[in-house]
């Protein structure tokens, strides 16, 4: 463990500010621990998390999305119950952060159009099969053809899979941050709930 205080060790604002700061360096850099969150939902019976890609950061709307597929499971979870968690962690700083807020879907409007013409060749090939996500199959398989497989398709054949496309958003309702730390861990609470910040420290 570091043995040297950062300067945000003992100001919340500091925090709050390295916080963004992070989120950002996970959006922007594919290396960084901050762009594969775990975002979990569920029902009163069971609760669920899966690694998604960071894919957009917005400080002032206090809103963090990601691409998925409109046919998945977690669509269906989210449907019944919108309130979820994303879980995030980076070793080489020590800093875990939970953040809360209520999920909304969007599909096929303003905001998926835009993420879809920024989504690469590549990564359209995850929209390209036509059995949905978690189905059941008799035998391993991509679900996809040998043609999208193999990426042998152009960006005009890709635009098919934009009907499977979705974004999902949190609106952030509240963050914990904890830091580990040789010299004594801190752990502080951001409530960002009604157009206002309240933060705090909590016992680690
Ligand atoms: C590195 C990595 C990145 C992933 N990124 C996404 C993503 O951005 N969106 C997504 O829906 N699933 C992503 N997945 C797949 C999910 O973890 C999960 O398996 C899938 O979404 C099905 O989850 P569900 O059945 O809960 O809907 C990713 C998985 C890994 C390992």
């Amino acid at each position: 463990m570091q043995k040297y205080k950062p300067d945000y060790y003992n100001d919340l604002d500091k925090v709050y500010s390295k916080i963004w700061n992070l989120l950002n360096s996970g959006l922007l850099n594919r290396d960084a621990p901050f762009h594969i969150p775990v975002f979990i939902c569920g029902d009163k019976n069971k609760s669920d998390g899966r690694i998604v890609v960071l894919r957009g950061v917005d400080k002032k709307g206090k809103i963090i999305w990601f691409h998925s597929d409109i046919r998945s499971n977690k669509v269906k979870i989210l449907k019944h119950n919108p309130e979820v968690s994303l879980l995030f962690y980076d070793k080489s700083e020590k800093i875990q952060l939970r953040i809360s807020g209520h999920a909304k879907i969007n599909y096929q409007n303003d905001v998926t159009k835009k993420s879809w013409k920024k989504t690469a060749h590549m990564s359209r090939q995850c929209y390209l099969g036509d059995i949905a996500p978690g189905f059941d199959v008799s035998e391993p398989t991509s679900g996809l053809t040998a043609n999208v497989d193999n990426l042998k398709y152009t960006i005009e054949e890709s635009e098919i899979g934009y009907k499977n496309f979705c974004v999902i958003e949190t609106f952030i309702k509240s963050i914990e941050w904890l830091y580990l730390a040789a010299k004594g861990h801190r752990r502080a609470y951001f409530s960002l709930k009604n157009n206002s910040l309240e933060k705090k420290w909590l016992i680690p």
